[in-house]
């Protein structure tokens, strides 16, 4: 049966990929050929995603990536039921309440950082913004020096998008192994001064925290610090690169913002739908399972494609477009299940101010006209988004 299965591949159009999630939809199961021994089965459409995301007792997350990690990275690659320990231990730390109260410190930040550019009149949104906002944030909740931030966003660039040529698994393999032993080596010795000296920081709440009533050894909290350094420094980011990229070529929703700033939160899931910043992520099949007709073996892999499930039409009205009062927005693109992340209310804040603050100052900006944007395939980000400030006296 999987020999009649079409070949498809999510990750070729991440600069437009609403044509490619269509045609991804078409055929529910497709096959994805890696040249790995395994077959890889891609799936696509809403119902089909929720189900593999919220049955991981089937779908597996402990051997899906392989990132230059030693280890399975905590939570993400434990299954439950051991993954609900880790959760209980991180959650209060990320939760609504929790993350509220750093909302002045990310305005404050967001607008000494507009202040650096307030005054020119183009700028590379993704150097200048995208990154020291969420990436100074991220440093300063988990308490390491923001001076090295290069460092950091070095590492998780050539774990995430090691500069190889497309495909060429083993160059990935290398750069990502290296990479990986430096940020272990790095972490190790951090983990040892945070022992020693506690701050009032998420690592150190890590470093003594407990699970079942016992501290945590020194791999789990590398397992830990090693997902979390992925995690947090690329995706707010990536969503900030899209939102804006999409935003500047669309003037009328852009000035829909400008008008009534109180649509923002519904900006913020609407973009994140449409957009869909994490595009695909992987799963391993744990127990035989039939899907359409395919017969899923333990062993095989399965890609899911969140951006195609957040814009099927059986679940979104006029999926393929933006809408700002679209009602009953069940996204994914946070994940579900299990593994839903864990850092959506603090990236949530982060992208509602960013986008407060930037069009309360900047109500007019657009691409460089003649500039090409182009996405990184996996989690889209635009590495190089030039914008152009326009409507000097409206800028404060
Ligand atoms: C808009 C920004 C973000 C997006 C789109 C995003 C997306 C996702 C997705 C799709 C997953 C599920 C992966 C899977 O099931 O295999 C996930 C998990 C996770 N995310 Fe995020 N993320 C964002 C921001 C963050 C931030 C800022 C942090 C850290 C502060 C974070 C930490 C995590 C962690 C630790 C997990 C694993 C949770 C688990 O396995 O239980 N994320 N994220």
């Amino acid at each position: 049966m999987s020999d009649q299965i079409p070949t498809v591949n999510p990750f070729g159009q991440a600069d437009d990929p609403i044509p490619m999630y269509r045609e991804l939809r078409e055929c529910p199961i497709g096959r994805m050929d890696f040249g790995q021994k395994r077959p890889s089965f891609v799936v696509s459409r809403y119902a089909d995603v929720r189900y593999v995301l919220k049955n991981a007792e089937i779908f597996s997350s402990c051997e899906a990536i392989d990132i230059g990690n030693d280890r399975p990275m905590i939570p993400l690659q434990i299954d439950p039921p051991e993954h609900a320990k880790y959760r209980r231990l991180m959650d209060p730390y990320l939760g609504p309440r929790e993350v509220a109260k750093l909302e002045d410190d990310i305005r404050k930040l967001t607008n000494q950082i507009i202040d650096g550019f307030i005054d020119k009149d183009q700028i590379n949104f993704h150097e200048e913004f995208a990154v020291p906002l969420p990436c100074t944030m991220f440093l300063r909740l988990v308490g390491l020096p923001i001076e090295d931030m290069e460092m950091f966003v070095g590492w998780k660039d050539d774990i995430i998008r090691p500069d190889v040529e497309w495909g060429d698994v083993e160059a990935a393999a290398e750069i990502r192994e290296k990479t990986g032993a430096k940020i272990y080596d790095y972490f190790g010795g951090v983990i040892d001064e945070r022992l020693a000296n506690p701050g009032d920081d998420l690592l150190s709440e890590f470093v003594h925290g407990e699970v079942e009533g016992r501290s945590l050894t020194k791999e789990e909290i590398l397992d830990i610090c090693y997902l979390f350094i992925l995690a947090g420094l690329d995706t707010v980011t990536a969503t900030l690169d899209c939102y804006f990229a999409y935003l500047a070529s669309h003037p009328e929703q852009r000035q829909a913002i400008v008008d009534d700033p109180g649509v923002i939160p519904a900006v913020v899931e609407e973009l994140l739908r449409h957009e869909t910043p994490v595009q695909v992520f992987p799963r391993t099949v744990s127990r035989e399972v039939t899907m359409h007709g395919v017969d899923l073996e333990p062993g095989d892999h399965v890609l899911v494609v969140l951006g195609s499930a957040n814009t099927d039409p059986e679940e979104f009205e006029d999926a393929d477009e933006v809408h700002f009062d679209r009602q009953d927005n069940r996204h994914l693109a946070f994940g579900g299940g299990p593994h839903r992340c864990l850092g959506s209310h603090f990236a949530r804040l982060e992208l509602r101010i960013a986008l407060e603050e930037f069009h309360k100052r900047i109500p007019e900006y657009s691409v460089l006209a003649g500039a090409g944007v182009s996405f990184s395939p996996g989690i889209r980000e635009v590495a190089d988004l030039p914008l152009i400030l326009t409507a000097e006296g409206a800028r404060q």
